[in-house]
């Protein structure tokens, strides 16, 4: 599947503003009730419950919080005049991830992130990406050997670690050229009670609790023995295609990159690439299982699997919330947006409305691929505009190569439903998925 994203959009230039004095976001007919917003605060709810309260399809709408406005993004013409044609005006404040990424790029701004972008484009585009396709064949070995055991003994087990093991192997390949073992899994996977301590909310901060703290050093030092052992094979002259060796290609000639930058862009790399991916994953092995047909006819068909992929990405973007924040005075749509304004994009409602796309709680895959391509802003599971996920292709790569390489051979039945929608850093199912996997007949 072609990624769905920046590639096919042109990005233009903001709308003039109307008037110096036009009305400000403070003053949206829509803006959602203070005792509104003291409810839901008062209530301990997530951020995700207050903007589906706030969300009125197709229009511009917001909130106040804490003395600062926030509007909330989601109509599709909306949300490309703030990533795509607004993608250097609009930017991203401190990262919610930043104790866990450091300087890495997912969080940096400016020219820091145009070099560090530049620098790691070339092996996730065009070309660059086959040089992946056999870390992620021996990653889906990896997984069907195991169903194929599971198929024989008939045991149920977790199909999210098992999407998450792959993810993290595919992604630890392609960094170190080294297939992941169990000790260091067991590091890399720390990750994911380092995020679940970090904030949901924007803004968030503050010191990590003990056992995410231990979960860190431990990550840490696994990758500062993966930078040694990648250097000595380095300065002996060693081949590798790894990213590894590319980021210790520019330590050569930019001091930037010391030891601190390469851990961090590292980090930056395992978490962006494993965590959205085995989201994904294992949202689209609830769905299987629950849509046994669609299961079926994936099974004979790769198109099948790019719908069925797609589609899944619509109803559960992992990114479920991108937020930026106006650096200087603003107009979208006739609404002065003054600087400092929090903007949070949504692509989870975006991807909801009912003007967009008909019938939008339902699993439709054959929506895909679209007869008319969705209008610029309305499909954006990767972002779109300047800071559009790196890893799309890859990602899309590794979904398919793995699912094609499942479903043929093997069913899905849960053993117990599916947990309900995490809307945190991730959106996640919670909790484990316990189900069967059955040889097809
Ligand atoms: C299904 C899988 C994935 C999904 C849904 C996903 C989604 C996203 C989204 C929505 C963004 C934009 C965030 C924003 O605008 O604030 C993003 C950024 C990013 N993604 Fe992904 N991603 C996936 C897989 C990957 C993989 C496999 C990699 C690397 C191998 C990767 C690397 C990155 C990087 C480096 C960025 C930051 C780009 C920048 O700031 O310039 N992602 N991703």
């Amino acid at each position: 599947m072609q990624s769905p994203n920046v590639s096919s959009l042109s990005f233009g230039t903001l709308p003039a503003p109307p008037s110096p004095d036009g009305p400000a976001v403070g003053r949206l007919p829509d803006l959602l009730d203070d005792d509104v917003v003291a409810a839901w605060a008062a209530s301990g709810a997530p951020l995700f419950e207050l903007l589906r309260r706030a969300w009125v399809p197709g229009r511009l709408t917001g909130f106040r919080r804490g003395g600062r406005d926030a509007v909330l993004v989601t109509h599709p013409r909306h949300v490309h005049q703030v990533l795509g044609v607004g993608g250097d005006r609009f930017v991203k404040r401190t990262h919610r991830a930043r104790p866990l990424i450091g300087d890495g790029m997912i969080g940096a701004t400016g020219e820091e992130w145009r070099s560090q972008r530049k620098l790691l484009q070339a092996p996730f585009t065009g070309r660059g990406i086959q040089r992946w396709e056999h870390h992620i064949a021996g990653a889906a070995r990896v997984i069907a050997d195991r169903w194929a055991e599971r198929a024989r003994t008939g045991e149920p087990a977790d199909l999210a670690e098992d999407a998450q093991f792959f993810t993290v192997d595919t992604i630890w390949r392609s960094l170190t050229d080294h297939p992941l073992d169990l000790a260091t899994y067991g590091d890399l996977a720390g990750v994911q009670d380092i995020v679940a301590a970090l904030p949901a909310d924007v803004g968030g901060g503050g010191e990590l609790p003990a056992p995410a703290a231990a979960a860190l050093a431990a990550l840490d030092a696994r990758m500062h023995r993966a930078i040694a052992d990648a250097r000595a094979r380095h300065t002996a002259g060693a081949a590798g295609t790894g990213l590894l060796f590319r980021l210790l290609d520019a330590a050569e000639t930019d001091p930037r990159y010391d030891d601190r930058l390469i851990r961090d862009e590292l980090v930056t790399l395992l978490v962006a690439g494993y965590e959205s991916s085995a989201r994904t994953l294992t949202w689209v092995f609830v769905q299987l299982d629950r849509h046994p047909e669609v299961a079926a006819r994936a099974a004979g068909d790769p198109a099948v699997i790019e719908g069925v992929i797609a589609e899944t990405l619509r109803l559960y973007p992992t990114g479920w919330l991108l937020p930026r924040q106006a650096e200087a005075d603003e107009w979208l749509d006739g609404v002065r947006i003054p600087a400092g304004t929090d903007v949070l994009v949504c692509p989870y409602l975006t991807h909801r409305d009912p003007d967009v796309w008909p019938d939008p709680d339902a699993f439709t895959p054959d929506r895909f691929p679209p007869r008319t391509p969705p209008p610029p802003g309305a499909y954006l599971p990767f972002g779109i505009g300047p800071r559009a996920c790196l890893g799309t292709r890859f990602a899309m790569r590794e979904m398919e190569v793995l699912l094609g390489a499942l479903l043929p051979r093997f069913s899905i039945a849960a053993t117990a439903p599916a947990g309900e929608p995490v809307f945190g850093l991730n959106l996640r199912p919670d909790g484990p998925f316990l189900a069967r996997v059955r040889a097809r007949g």
